[in-house]
């Protein structure tokens, strides 16, 4: 039998949701390709295309009307922050509360998980910082909200603008290894809150959402564009990985990381100029490239989504320690998706091991038997 232990190649669900092209470095949410969707429509609508036809009928509500309502029922239901809980990292945090929400597959499940990482990741931050949680607002967009929510104060558009580019780029992207271990969970028929905890399990790992933190270490540790080329070349000698590049799926560049970066542009941009910031980004970008080039040519790595995430993140005054809560306000779209998907399908999702341990000792031949 054939084994593959990263499971690349193997195709282990159909989905009608997104599909990731690896060689033209296309992403395509159900029909749209992202370039189509970032910048013209805003989260709730690719959530309502996500979803489409995989939640039962909501009664007469738009979709930014049911969220906003589901983030209201998440924040009267949020229980006492203790001191315990306030001493996690946000994503720990983000799973314990998350994992305490009641668990089903219903569609006021699905509305109040959809809604839950926004309002429990500001609320977390916010006690985190001494300061009292703030009631979400059920009339704005769900990116306006949480940066509301986080900052106590109402954002100026342009940065809800980029914060929903953001959701609308990270929303969904084919059998990733979080929507796997979703998948995997809602199979089981465990609930969908059940395979959202599952997910962001998975999201947390600096292989998959956890890295766009260390990007920014990585930055703060190189320091200058002048010594960009130099600290890449040996971190990669050294056999480290540098975060915000090379991709599972994509052997082009991650067309997330373009849609990121114009966001980030737009956001950034003061008097025309890109700031210092974003000037030694591009400098590590170049070097990075061009090292894992000469360093690995036998494998195609390019920068990935997680690059631009970090500094778009680090724009909005996002604390880097919540970046993967932040991945989650976005991923949880797919995540539901997926699931709801799994469940309409029936079908348990069981593979097989091949045994390579030691086999039984063969049972002695007893003498004239
Ligand atoms: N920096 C340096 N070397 C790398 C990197 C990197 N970022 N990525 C892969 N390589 C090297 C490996 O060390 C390996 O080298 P070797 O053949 O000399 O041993 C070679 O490229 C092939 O690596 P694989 O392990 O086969 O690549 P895989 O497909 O498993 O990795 C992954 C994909 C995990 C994303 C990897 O590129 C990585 O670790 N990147 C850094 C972390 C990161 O940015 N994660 C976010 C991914 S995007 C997301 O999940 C949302």
């Amino acid at each position: 039998m054939m084994m593959n232990a990263g499971l690349e190649g193997i195709t282990a669900a159909e989905t009608v949701l997104s599909d990731v092209d690896g060689e033209a470095g296309q992403l395509v949410l159900r029909g749209w390709t992202l370039e189509q969707l970032v910048g013209c429509v805003r989260f709730e609508a690719v959530l309502d295309l996500l979803l489409e036809g995989l939640l039962p009928p909501r009664a007469g509500k738009t979709v930014g009307q049911v969220l906003g309502c589901a983030r209201e029922e998440v924040y009267r239901g949020l229980p006492q922050l203790d001191a315990s809980l306030l001493a996690l990292a946000p994503i720990e945090g983000l799973r314990v509360l998350l994992a305490r929400l009641p668990d089903g597959d219903d569609f006021d499940t699905a509305a109040r998980l959809i809604a839950a990482p926004a309002v429990l990741t500001a609320a977390l931050l916010r006690r985190q910082a001494g300061e009292a949680a703030v009631a979400p607002d059920a009339s704005l967009g769900h990116a306006a909200d949480f940066l509301r929510m986080l900052r106590g104060e109402a954002p100026p558009g342009r940065d809800a603008i980029a914060l929903d580019q953001y959701l609308v780029t990270v929303a969904d992207h084919g059998l990733n290894a979080s929507t796997f271990a979703a998948r995997v969970v809602a199979s089981t028929r465990a609930g969908l809150t059940s395979a959202t905890v599952a997910a962001l399990s998975a999201l947390k790992g600096p292989l998959h959402g956890g890295a766009p933190g260390p990007v920014l270490d990585m930055l703060d540790a190189i320091g200058s564009a002048e010594q960009a080329p130099g600290w890449v070349e040996r971190a990669v000698r050294q056999g480290e990985r540098l975060m915000g590049f090379g991709h599972r799926v994509y052997r082009v560049r991650d067309p997330r990381a373009d849609a990121l970066k114009s966001a980030l542009q737009q956001l950034t941009r003061a008097g025309g100029q890109p700031s210092e910031r974003l000037m030694l980004a591009y400098a590590v970008e170049r070097a990075a490239l061009e090292v894992l080039r000469r360093e690995k040519p036998g494998r195609r790595l390019d920068t990935n989504v997680e690059f631009y995430t970090a500094l778009l993140l680090e724009a909005l005054e996002v604390p880097r320690r919540a970046f993967t809560c932040v991945f989650a306000i976005g991923r949880i779209a797919g995540w539901i998706a997926h699931a709801r998907e799994q469940i309409k399908t029936g079908r348990l999702i069981r593979p097989s091991s091949r045994y390579v341990g030691p086999r039984p000792p063969q049972r002695p031949q007893v003498a004239g038997a």
